[in-house]
Protein backbone atom coordinates (compact mmCIF):
# COMPACT_ATOMS: atom_id res chain seq x y z
CA UNK A 1 0.00 0.00 0.00
CA UNK A 2 1.41 3.58 -0.58
CA UNK A 3 2.42 5.63 2.16
CA UNK A 4 -0.12 8.37 2.94
CA UNK A 5 0.61 12.01 2.71
CA UNK A 6 -2.06 14.78 4.44
CA UNK A 7 -1.96 18.16 3.06
CA UNK A 8 -3.57 21.41 3.50
CA UNK A 9 -6.01 22.11 1.24
CA UNK A 10 -7.97 25.58 0.34
CA UNK A 11 -9.70 24.44 -3.26
CA UNK A 12 -7.28 26.69 -4.69
CA UNK A 13 -4.84 26.24 -7.79
CA UNK A 14 -1.64 25.64 -5.58
CA UNK A 15 -2.88 22.87 -3.40
CA UNK A 16 -5.16 21.55 -5.94
CA UNK A 17 -1.71 20.43 -8.02
CA UNK A 18 -0.40 19.50 -5.35
CA UNK A 19 -2.67 16.79 -5.09
CA UNK A 20 -1.80 15.31 -8.73
CA UNK A 21 1.88 16.17 -7.59
CA UNK A 22 1.89 14.22 -4.90
CA UNK A 23 -0.01 11.36 -5.95
CA UNK A 24 2.50 11.03 -9.63
CA UNK A 25 5.91 12.21 -8.18
CA UNK A 26 5.77 11.05 -4.54
CA UNK A 27 3.46 8.39 -5.11
CA UNK A 28 1.17 8.85 -2.57
CA UNK A 29 -2.04 8.57 -1.25
CA UNK A 30 -3.09 12.02 -0.51
CA UNK A 31 -5.34 12.97 2.10
CA UNK A 32 -6.58 16.42 2.31
CA UNK A 33 -7.95 18.70 4.92
CA UNK A 34 -9.97 21.97 5.04
CA UNK A 35 -10.33 24.22 8.27
CA UNK A 36 -13.03 26.07 8.59
CA UNK A 37 -11.99 29.12 10.22
CA UNK A 38 -14.39 31.81 9.10
CA UNK A 39 -12.94 32.44 5.27
CA UNK A 40 -16.76 32.35 4.33
CA UNK A 41 -16.01 29.78 1.48
CA UNK A 42 -18.43 26.69 0.04
CA UNK A 43 -16.50 24.04 2.15
CA UNK A 44 -18.77 21.17 0.77
CA UNK A 45 -17.17 22.33 -2.93
CA UNK A 46 -13.95 22.79 -1.63
CA UNK A 47 -14.51 18.65 -0.39
CA UNK A 48 -15.84 17.39 -4.16
CA UNK A 49 -13.28 19.16 -5.42
CA UNK A 50 -10.40 17.12 -3.22
CA UNK A 51 -12.23 13.77 -4.15
CA UNK A 52 -12.51 14.59 -7.96
CA UNK A 53 -9.06 15.50 -7.94
CA UNK A 54 -7.82 11.95 -6.21
CA UNK A 55 -7.87 12.49 -2.41
CA UNK A 56 -8.34 9.00 -0.72
CA UNK A 57 -9.80 10.92 1.88
CA UNK A 58 -11.19 14.35 2.90
CA UNK A 59 -11.39 16.07 6.44
CA UNK A 60 -13.45 19.40 6.99
CA UNK A 61 -12.63 20.92 10.07
CA UNK A 62 -14.51 23.02 12.04
CA UNK A 63 -11.95 25.33 14.27
CA UNK A 64 -13.93 28.49 14.38
CA UNK A 65 -14.55 29.05 17.83
CA UNK A 66 -10.91 27.00 18.85
CA UNK A 67 -9.27 29.98 15.93
CA UNK A 68 -11.39 32.50 18.14
CA UNK A 69 -10.58 31.23 21.75
CA UNK A 70 -6.92 30.14 21.30
CA UNK A 71 -5.43 32.74 18.59
CA UNK A 72 -7.65 36.16 18.43
CA UNK A 73 -8.36 36.35 22.27
CA UNK A 74 -4.47 36.29 22.82
CA UNK A 75 -3.98 38.33 20.08
CA UNK A 76 -6.32 40.87 20.76
CA UNK A 77 -4.97 41.26 25.03
CA UNK A 78 -1.65 41.59 23.00
CA UNK A 79 -3.26 44.37 21.02
CA UNK A 80 -1.25 42.36 18.47
CA UNK A 81 0.00 44.69 14.95
CA UNK A 82 2.48 43.39 13.52
CA UNK A 83 5.61 46.95 12.75
CA UNK A 84 2.48 48.49 14.38
CA UNK A 85 0.05 47.51 11.26
CA UNK A 86 -0.76 44.39 10.50
CA UNK A 87 -3.16 42.64 12.95
CA UNK A 88 -2.15 39.47 12.06
CA UNK A 89 -4.99 37.73 10.62
CA UNK A 90 -2.48 35.16 8.35
CA UNK A 91 0.20 34.34 11.05
CA UNK A 92 -2.40 33.49 13.49
CA UNK A 93 -4.34 30.58 11.56
CA UNK A 94 -0.96 28.72 10.50
CA UNK A 95 -0.17 26.97 13.30
CA UNK A 96 -3.37 26.01 13.73
CA UNK A 97 -3.78 24.66 10.40
CA UNK A 98 -0.21 22.92 11.34
CA UNK A 99 -1.55 21.75 14.62
CA UNK A 100 -4.85 19.67 12.77
CA UNK A 101 -2.45 18.49 10.12
CA UNK A 102 -0.76 16.54 12.56
CA UNK A 103 -3.29 15.24 14.40
CA UNK A 104 -4.62 14.32 11.15
CA UNK A 105 -1.50 12.46 10.22
CA UNK A 106 -1.06 10.60 13.23
CA UNK A 107 -5.01 9.75 12.95
CA UNK A 108 -4.43 8.15 9.38
CA UNK A 109 -0.66 7.00 10.15
CA UNK A 110 0.63 9.22 7.29
CA UNK A 111 4.50 9.95 6.56
CA UNK A 112 4.07 13.25 5.39
CA UNK A 113 2.41 16.38 5.96
CA UNK A 114 2.23 18.68 2.96
CA UNK A 115 1.34 22.19 2.56
CA UNK A 116 0.92 24.76 -0.87
CA UNK A 117 3.25 27.50 0.30
CA UNK A 118 5.64 29.09 -2.13
CA UNK A 119 9.41 29.84 -0.68
CA UNK A 120 8.75 33.64 -1.08
CA UNK A 121 6.62 34.01 2.05
CA UNK A 122 6.44 33.67 5.59
CA UNK A 123 3.85 30.87 5.04
CA UNK A 124 5.84 28.23 4.59
CA UNK A 125 8.32 28.97 7.77
CA UNK A 126 5.00 29.27 10.08
CA UNK A 127 3.94 25.76 8.72
CA UNK A 128 7.11 24.23 8.51
CA UNK A 129 8.78 25.23 12.31
CA UNK A 130 5.21 24.54 14.15
CA UNK A 131 4.96 20.99 12.01
CA UNK A 132 8.67 19.76 13.00
CA UNK A 133 8.46 21.15 16.77
CA UNK A 134 5.27 19.37 16.93
CA UNK A 135 5.79 16.05 14.88
CA UNK A 136 9.59 15.77 14.16
CA UNK A 137 8.95 12.05 13.02
CA UNK A 138 7.13 13.89 9.85
CA UNK A 139 8.42 14.82 6.53
CA UNK A 140 7.20 17.92 5.74
CA UNK A 141 6.81 18.16 1.71
CA UNK A 142 6.16 21.35 0.40
CA UNK A 143 5.60 20.82 -4.02
CA UNK A 144 4.99 24.23 -4.54
CA UNK A 145 7.91 25.77 -3.27
CA UNK A 146 10.38 23.02 -5.19
CA UNK A 147 8.24 22.40 -8.54
CA UNK A 148 9.13 26.14 -9.44
CA UNK A 149 5.89 26.21 -11.68
CA UNK A 150 3.89 29.38 -12.18
CA UNK A 151 0.30 29.64 -12.40
CA UNK A 152 0.29 29.31 -15.87
CA UNK A 153 2.55 26.29 -15.94
CA UNK A 154 0.03 25.14 -12.59
CA UNK A 155 -2.71 24.63 -14.92
CA UNK A 156 -0.98 23.49 -17.75
CA UNK A 157 0.12 20.47 -15.90
CA UNK A 158 -3.44 19.75 -14.70
CA UNK A 159 -5.09 19.92 -17.91
CA UNK A 160 -2.58 17.37 -19.22
CA UNK A 161 -3.68 15.19 -16.39
CA UNK A 162 -7.29 15.60 -17.38
CA UNK A 163 -8.23 18.28 -14.96
CA UNK A 164 -9.53 21.34 -16.27
CA UNK A 165 -8.58 23.76 -13.32
CA UNK A 166 -7.65 27.20 -15.01
CA UNK A 167 -5.52 29.64 -12.73
CA UNK A 168 -8.59 31.50 -10.97
CA UNK A 169 -9.98 35.14 -12.65
CA UNK A 170 -8.97 37.48 -9.59
CA UNK A 171 -5.38 39.38 -10.14
CA UNK A 172 -5.41 39.04 -5.97
CA UNK A 173 -3.93 36.41 -3.97
CA UNK A 174 -6.41 36.61 -0.90
CA UNK A 175 -6.18 34.62 2.43
CA UNK A 176 -9.37 35.07 4.94
CA UNK A 177 -10.09 34.26 7.91
CA UNK A 178 -13.06 35.82 10.71
CA UNK A 179 -9.83 37.88 12.11
CA UNK A 180 -9.63 39.31 8.58
CA UNK A 181 -8.73 39.63 5.10
CA UNK A 182 -5.17 40.08 3.65
CA UNK A 183 -4.45 40.73 -0.03
CA UNK A 184 -1.55 40.72 -2.04
CA UNK A 185 -0.35 40.98 -5.97
CA UNK A 186 -1.68 42.28 -8.92
CA UNK A 187 -1.73 46.23 -9.46
CA UNK A 188 -0.93 46.46 -5.58
CA UNK A 189 2.46 45.10 -6.41
CA UNK A 190 3.26 48.55 -7.75
CA UNK A 191 3.92 50.55 -3.80
CA UNK A 192 2.33 53.55 -5.42
CA UNK A 193 -0.89 52.30 -6.97
CA UNK A 194 -3.43 52.88 -4.73
CA UNK A 195 -5.25 49.76 -3.70
CA UNK A 196 -8.42 49.70 -6.59
CA UNK A 197 -12.17 49.17 -5.30
CA UNK A 198 -12.60 46.12 -7.24
CA UNK A 199 -9.41 44.49 -4.29
CA UNK A 200 -11.96 45.56 -1.09
CA UNK A 201 -14.38 43.12 -0.59
CA UNK A 202 -14.89 43.76 3.25
CA UNK A 203 -14.43 47.47 3.41
CA UNK A 204 -16.49 50.20 1.17
CA UNK A 205 -14.41 52.49 0.53
CA UNK A 206 -14.61 55.46 2.81
CA UNK A 207 -15.84 58.17 0.27
CA UNK A 208 -18.90 55.97 -0.25
CA UNK A 209 -19.65 55.02 3.52
CA UNK A 210 -22.95 56.55 5.02
CA UNK A 211 -23.41 60.22 5.76
CA UNK A 212 -24.31 59.30 9.22
CA UNK A 213 -21.90 58.23 11.50
CA UNK A 214 -22.42 54.60 13.61
CA UNK A 215 -21.34 54.50 17.52
CA UNK A 216 -20.70 50.98 18.79
CA UNK A 217 -20.41 49.98 21.72
CA UNK A 218 -18.26 47.34 23.05
CA UNK A 219 -18.08 45.85 26.34
CA UNK A 220 -15.00 43.93 27.01
CA UNK A 221 -14.40 41.30 30.39
CA UNK A 222 -10.84 40.46 31.39
CA UNK A 223 -9.68 41.62 28.02
CA UNK A 224 -11.72 40.39 26.07
CA UNK A 225 -14.82 41.81 24.05
CA UNK A 226 -18.46 40.58 24.99
CA UNK A 227 -20.88 42.20 23.83
CA UNK A 228 -21.76 44.45 21.13
CA UNK A 229 -24.30 47.44 21.56
CA UNK A 230 -25.61 45.90 24.68
CA UNK A 231 -25.97 42.22 23.28
CA UNK A 232 -23.50 39.72 24.97
CA UNK A 233 -22.31 37.35 21.96
CA UNK A 234 -19.54 34.84 22.02
CA UNK A 235 -16.33 35.71 19.99
CA UNK A 236 -16.39 34.03 16.63
CA UNK A 237 -20.26 35.92 16.53
CA UNK A 238 -18.79 38.86 18.12
CA UNK A 239 -16.28 39.51 15.59
CA UNK A 240 -18.57 38.70 12.19
CA UNK A 241 -20.88 41.14 13.27
CA UNK A 242 -18.30 43.86 13.96
CA UNK A 243 -16.59 43.13 10.37
CA UNK A 244 -19.74 43.75 8.68
CA UNK A 245 -20.71 46.64 10.71
CA UNK A 246 -17.80 48.42 10.56
CA UNK A 247 -17.23 47.37 7.08
CA UNK A 248 -20.08 49.04 5.92
CA UNK A 249 -18.78 52.30 7.26
CA UNK A 250 -15.01 51.89 5.58
CA UNK A 251 -13.13 51.25 8.51
CA UNK A 252 -10.62 48.67 8.82
CA UNK A 253 -8.41 49.48 5.96
CA UNK A 254 -4.83 49.26 6.47
CA UNK A 255 -2.01 49.68 3.02
CA UNK A 256 1.24 48.31 4.55
CA UNK A 257 4.94 48.38 3.36
CA UNK A 258 5.69 44.95 5.25
CA UNK A 259 8.83 43.18 5.49
CA UNK A 260 8.51 39.15 5.36
CA UNK A 261 10.74 36.90 7.49
CA UNK A 262 12.69 36.48 4.32
CA UNK A 263 13.74 39.76 3.99
CA UNK A 264 11.81 40.58 0.98
CA UNK A 265 9.17 43.89 1.49
CA UNK A 266 6.03 43.61 0.18
CA UNK A 267 3.23 45.83 -0.49
CA UNK A 268 -0.10 44.53 1.40
CA UNK A 269 -3.46 45.21 1.43
CA UNK A 270 -5.64 44.66 4.62
CA UNK A 271 -9.10 44.20 5.25
CA UNK A 272 -9.48 44.36 8.98
CA UNK A 273 -12.68 46.07 10.40
CA UNK A 274 -13.51 44.27 13.74
CA UNK A 275 -9.90 43.87 14.88
CA UNK A 276 -9.46 47.37 14.16
CA UNK A 277 -11.98 49.01 16.28
CA UNK A 278 -11.56 45.89 19.45
CA UNK A 279 -7.97 46.69 19.33
CA UNK A 280 -8.39 50.45 19.42
CA UNK A 281 -10.90 49.45 22.19
CA UNK A 282 -8.96 47.47 24.18
CA UNK A 283 -5.99 50.02 23.88
CA UNK A 284 -8.14 52.52 24.72
CA UNK A 285 -9.49 50.43 28.34
CA UNK A 286 -6.29 49.66 29.51
CA UNK A 287 -5.32 52.98 29.16
CA UNK A 288 -7.88 53.50 31.84
CA UNK A 289 -7.49 51.10 34.39
CA UNK A 290 -3.75 50.27 34.21
CA UNK A 291 -1.12 51.64 35.78
CA UNK A 292 1.73 53.73 33.34
CA UNK A 293 4.28 51.98 34.54
CA UNK A 294 2.15 47.92 33.33
CA UNK A 295 0.96 49.98 29.85
CA UNK A 296 4.94 50.94 29.40
CA UNK A 297 6.16 47.61 29.70
CA UNK A 298 3.25 46.16 28.07
CA UNK A 299 3.61 47.65 24.87
CA UNK A 300 7.62 45.61 25.21
CA UNK A 301 5.74 42.17 25.22
CA UNK A 302 3.37 43.17 23.15
CA UNK A 303 5.77 44.00 20.15
CA UNK A 304 7.45 41.03 21.35
CA UNK A 305 4.83 38.86 21.11
CA UNK A 306 3.79 40.24 17.37
CA UNK A 307 6.59 39.82 15.97
CA UNK A 308 6.99 35.94 17.16
CA UNK A 309 4.00 34.97 16.01
CA UNK A 310 4.39 36.95 12.57
CA UNK A 311 8.16 35.20 12.05
CA UNK A 312 6.82 31.72 12.48
CA UNK A 313 8.01 30.75 15.72
CA UNK A 314 4.33 30.12 18.02
CA UNK A 315 6.00 27.12 19.47
CA UNK A 316 8.70 29.63 20.74
CA UNK A 317 7.95 28.88 24.41
CA UNK A 318 9.05 32.94 25.15
CA UNK A 319 5.46 33.46 23.65
CA UNK A 320 4.02 31.74 26.58
CA UNK A 321 5.84 33.37 29.23
CA UNK A 322 4.54 36.76 27.09
CA UNK A 323 1.41 35.84 27.52
CA UNK A 324 1.70 35.23 31.33
CA UNK A 325 2.38 38.62 31.67
CA UNK A 326 -0.21 40.05 29.56
CA UNK A 327 -2.75 37.93 31.17
CA UNK A 328 -1.65 39.07 34.65
CA UNK A 329 -2.79 42.57 33.29
CA UNK A 330 -5.79 41.86 32.79
CA UNK A 331 -8.05 41.15 35.35
CA UNK A 332 -9.13 44.71 35.53
CA UNK A 333 -9.48 45.33 31.60
CA UNK A 334 -13.27 45.56 32.29
CA UNK A 335 -16.14 48.25 31.19
CA UNK A 336 -17.14 49.86 27.82
CA UNK A 337 -15.86 51.68 25.07
CA UNK A 338 -17.58 54.04 22.85
CA UNK A 339 -16.44 53.87 19.19
CA UNK A 340 -17.72 56.83 16.54
CA UNK A 341 -17.47 55.24 12.92
CA UNK A 342 -17.38 57.68 10.09
CA UNK A 343 -16.69 57.29 6.65
CA UNK A 344 -12.97 55.18 6.82
CA UNK A 345 -12.34 56.91 10.51
CA UNK A 346 -12.25 55.68 14.19
CA UNK A 347 -11.95 57.20 17.30
CA UNK A 348 -12.88 56.40 20.68
CA UNK A 349 -15.20 58.85 22.07
CA UNK A 350 -16.11 57.25 25.35
CA UNK A 351 -14.83 54.85 28.06
CA UNK A 352 -15.86 53.75 31.62
CA UNK A 353 -14.85 50.65 33.82
CA UNK A 354 -15.77 49.70 37.29
CA UNK A 355 -12.14 49.67 38.19
CA UNK A 356 -10.95 52.63 36.65
CA UNK A 357 -7.16 54.50 37.69
CA UNK A 358 -9.15 58.36 36.53
CA UNK A 359 -10.46 60.02 39.13
CA UNK A 360 -12.54 62.65 38.43
CA UNK A 361 -11.46 64.62 41.90
CA UNK A 362 -7.65 64.23 40.94
CA UNK A 363 -8.21 65.58 37.66
CA UNK A 364 -11.01 68.12 37.31
CA UNK A 365 -10.49 71.96 36.53
CA UNK A 366 -13.27 72.44 38.05
CA UNK A 367 -14.32 72.73 42.00
CA UNK A 368 -13.97 70.01 44.36
CA UNK A 369 -10.64 69.06 43.27
CA UNK A 370 -9.24 66.13 45.57
CA UNK A 371 -5.47 66.69 44.56
CA UNK A 372 -3.19 69.11 46.90
CA UNK A 373 -1.34 71.09 44.52
CA UNK A 374 1.37 72.20 47.28
CA UNK A 375 2.60 68.95 46.67
CA UNK A 376 3.83 69.32 43.56
CA UNK A 377 6.35 71.97 44.16
CA UNK A 378 8.19 69.53 46.61
CA UNK A 379 8.24 66.95 43.53
CA UNK A 380 9.19 68.80 40.92
CA UNK A 381 12.21 69.43 42.72
CA UNK A 382 12.94 65.82 43.28
CA UNK A 383 12.05 65.18 39.89
CA UNK A 384 14.51 66.99 38.00
CA UNK A 385 17.10 66.71 40.53
CA UNK A 386 19.50 64.65 38.60
CA UNK A 387 18.91 67.06 34.87
CA UNK A 388 19.63 70.89 37.36
CA UNK A 389 23.26 69.14 38.50
CA UNK A 390 24.24 68.26 34.95
CA UNK A 391 22.98 71.22 33.44
CA UNK A 392 25.08 72.91 35.89
CA UNK A 393 28.07 71.26 35.27
CA UNK A 394 30.92 73.63 33.93
CA UNK A 395 32.11 73.90 31.25
CA UNK A 396 29.03 72.21 30.15
CA UNK A 397 29.90 68.70 28.98
CA UNK A 398 26.56 68.67 27.01
CA UNK A 399 27.93 71.56 24.86
CA UNK A 400 31.33 70.40 23.77
CA UNK A 401 31.66 68.75 20.80
CA UNK A 402 33.01 65.00 20.27
CA UNK A 403 35.51 66.67 17.98
CA UNK A 404 37.10 68.50 21.12
CA UNK A 405 36.76 65.39 23.14
CA UNK A 406 40.28 63.38 23.95
CA UNK A 407 41.58 61.07 21.90
CA UNK A 408 41.10 57.46 23.31
CA UNK A 409 44.06 55.63 23.15
N1 LIG B 1 1.78 39.26 4.65
C1 LIG B 1 0.82 38.62 5.48
C2 LIG B 1 1.45 37.51 6.28
O1 LIG B 1 2.50 37.05 5.95
C3 LIG B 1 -0.39 38.15 4.72
C4 LIG B 1 -0.15 37.14 3.66
C5 LIG B 1 -1.42 36.90 2.95
N2 LIG B 1 -1.32 35.87 2.00
C6 LIG B 1 -1.88 35.94 0.80
N3 LIG B 1 -1.77 34.95 0.01
N4 LIG B 1 -2.50 37.01 0.45
O2 LIG B 1 0.89 37.09 7.27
Amino acid sequence: MPERAVLGYSGGLDTSVCILWLKEKYGLDVVTVTLDIGQGEDLDAIERRARWLGAVRHYTIDAKEEFAAQYVARAIRANALYQGKYPLGTALARPLIAEKLVEVARREGAAAVAHGCTGKGNDQIRFDVTIKALAPELKVLAPVREWGMTRDMEAEYAAKKGFPIGPKRSAYSVDQNLWGRSVEGGALEDAWNEPPEEALEWCVPPERAPEEPRYVELEFEQGLPVALDGERKGLVELICELNALAGAHGVGLIDHMEDRTVGIKSRELYEYPAATCIIEAHRDLEKLVLTRRQLAFKQLAEERWAWLVYSGLWVEPLREDLEALIASTQLPVEGKVRLKLYKGSLRVVGRRSPHPLYSHGLATYGSGSTFDQALAVGFIELWGLQARLAKGRRPSIGERSLEASPQRG
